[in-house]
């Protein structure tokens, strides 16, 4: 049976084919993952952080997951660099979507993961500095939510499932 290909568009075609800012970053300020190793669904994002400006200088990104998840990592790491972390984390997985001239429904949930990475690092940046800013809400937002049940769901379908 052959398989239906997906409605990706080009930009998202090009971007999985030349990802910018692929690859593991050694000097990142902070490191972040999210996924699962059972399911291979994963993304890392590195942030290198002017710590004084709170700045992202650099910000690359490792995906174990599907065309359209290389791609919104990769345009996210693209629409976060040069930018204060107060204003990247206003940045939702609709905007990356946008950004990337949309995803096919079924596909939303790799660019929630890879938004997820990105507030799961910046959170956890905060969490290191041992303070929280003022905009950083206490309550996770729908990309780390989603991103946790992923996690737990496949946690469970693993000890489910024993060969
Ligand atoms: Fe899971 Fe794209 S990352 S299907």
């Amino acid at each position: 049976m052959s398989r239906v290909p997906l409605p990706y568009n080009p930009k998202i075609i090009e971007l999985f084919k030349n990802p910018k800012n692929a690859g593991r970053m050694e000097d990142a300020t902070i490191v972040a993952t999210v996924g699962s190793p059972i399911c291979g669904d994963m993304v890392v994002i590195y942030l290198k952080i002017n710590e004084k400006d709170e700045i992202i200088e650099k910000a690359t990104f490792e995906s174990y997951g599907c065309a359209a998840n290389i791609a919104t990592a990769s345009i996210l790491t693209e629409m976060i660099k040069g930018r204060k972390l107060v204003d990247v984390w206003k940045i939702g997985w609709k905007d990356v979507a946008k950004e990337i001239g949309g995803l096919p429904s079924v596909k939303a949930h790799c660019g929630i993961l890879a938004t997820g990475a990105l507030k799961k690092a910046i959170r956890e940046y905060y969490a290191k500095k041992g303070f929280m800013p003022k905009w950083l809400p206490k309550e996770l937002t729908v990309e780390e939510k989603h991103v946790l049940e992923e996690e737990k769901l496949a946690e469970a379908l693993s000890k489910k499932v024993k060969i």
